[in-house]
């Protein structure tokens, strides 16, 4: 099958098109005809090699978290899906190939077409997760700082749904989008605490930093205390005794792996694979494997 895959640590010009060999399903597992990947930031982080010291990848790898596409063959145990059932999910294999093996999908509105499909599965489990965390109820107020995101969109729009009163950061030029949606606006960055108090004289009720860019500060301040608080991206949380929340999806060593591969002999990670065996093991030095190429 066709694949999108890194062999080393870098920049987007370390992905590259490659036939690699299609995955069988496991117990519990289904092959999935991808129809639409979605694309997220972490897919990002993790071909860049920041995720290294959390989250290691083996390479050669298969990126992408999330699809939507046709079940195509089930493994042992799976009772309650059919061949040619429309669905979405997450990615055990990496959802930027034909064939990507999943563990957990849901069926596909059919009023959904496929692109839309594949970009609900991180974002609304993210979004569903971080609201229930955080005890969002209707009549509060909660403060998203960059809510114009992939998550960010679907959050706000929940939260809404629940009743609550949104005020949401973005740039400039996203102010009306974060308006349309339903949330009261206003720019990140500098000056930001006032114009918070000012929007929300009684005080924000929960806050959800959906950008991980230095808001924590300041959430604590508008807080008065880290209750209430929830982070997706800010690495610095758990020293300010704020809470970091993450997909325990998004921890599971193998969840990246690619299935059953080699290394080939040639020098190219990326050539055509007849065999199978186990790929390496994912480097553990500090230093991830990089083409020395950009790192962005
Ligand atoms: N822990 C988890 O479970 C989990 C799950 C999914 C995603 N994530 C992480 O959560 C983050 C958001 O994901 P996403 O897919 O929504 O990303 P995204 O689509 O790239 O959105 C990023 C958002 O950050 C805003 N932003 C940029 N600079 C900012 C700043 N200085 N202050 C405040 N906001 C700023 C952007 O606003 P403008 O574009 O308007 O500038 C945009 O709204 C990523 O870091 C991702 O890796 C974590």
């Amino acid at each position: 099958m066709k694949a999108i895959v890194f062999g080393c640590f870098g920049g987007p010009d370390v992905l590259h098109e490659a036939e690699i060999e299609v995955p069988q399903p496991g117990p519990g597992q289904v092959r999935v005809r991808v129809r639409a990947a979605g694309l997220n930031a972490l897919d990002g982080k993790i071909r860049s090699g920041m995720m290294e010291a959390v989250r290691p990848t083996a390479v050669p790898a298969v990126p992408g978290g999330e699809f939507a596409g046709v079940v195509d063959a089930l493994g042992e145990g799976v009772r309650d899906v059919q061949v040619g059932d429309e669905v979405l999910g997450w990615s055990d294999t990496g959802a930027y190939a034909q064939y990507p093996l999943a563990t957990t999908i849901a069926p596909k509105p059919s009023g959904l077409d496929w692109q839309h499909a594949a970009a609900l599965p991180v974002a609304t489990e993210t979004a569903e997760r971080v609201l229930n965390l955080l005890g969002v109820a209707a009549g509060e107020t909660v403060l998203m700082h960059g809510a114009s995101g992939g998550v960010g969109t679907v959050a706000l729009q929940l939260a809404a749904a629940r009743g609550a009163h949104v005020i949401a950061t973005a740039g400039p030029s996203n102010q009306d989008y974060l308006t349309a949606l339903g949330a009261t606006a206003t720019v990140y960055g500098e000056g930001l605490v006032e114009r918070v108090r000012a929007l929300a004289p009684d005080g924000v009720d929960a806050v959800f930093d959906l950008a991980g860019k230095g808001a924590l500060e300041d959430s604590l301040t508008l807080r008065g205390g880290t209750e209430r608080i929830v982070t997706i991206a800010d690495f610095g949380a758990r020293a300010l005794g704020i809470t970091f929340s993450q997909d325990p999806r998004n921890v599971r060593p193998s969840a990246w792996r690619r299935p059953r591969t080699r290394r080939p002999e040639s020098s190219s990670p990326l050539s055509p694979r007849t065999r199978s065996t186990r790929p390496p093991r994912p480097s553990r030095s500090a230093t991830p494997d990089t083409c020395g190429a950009s790192s962005s």
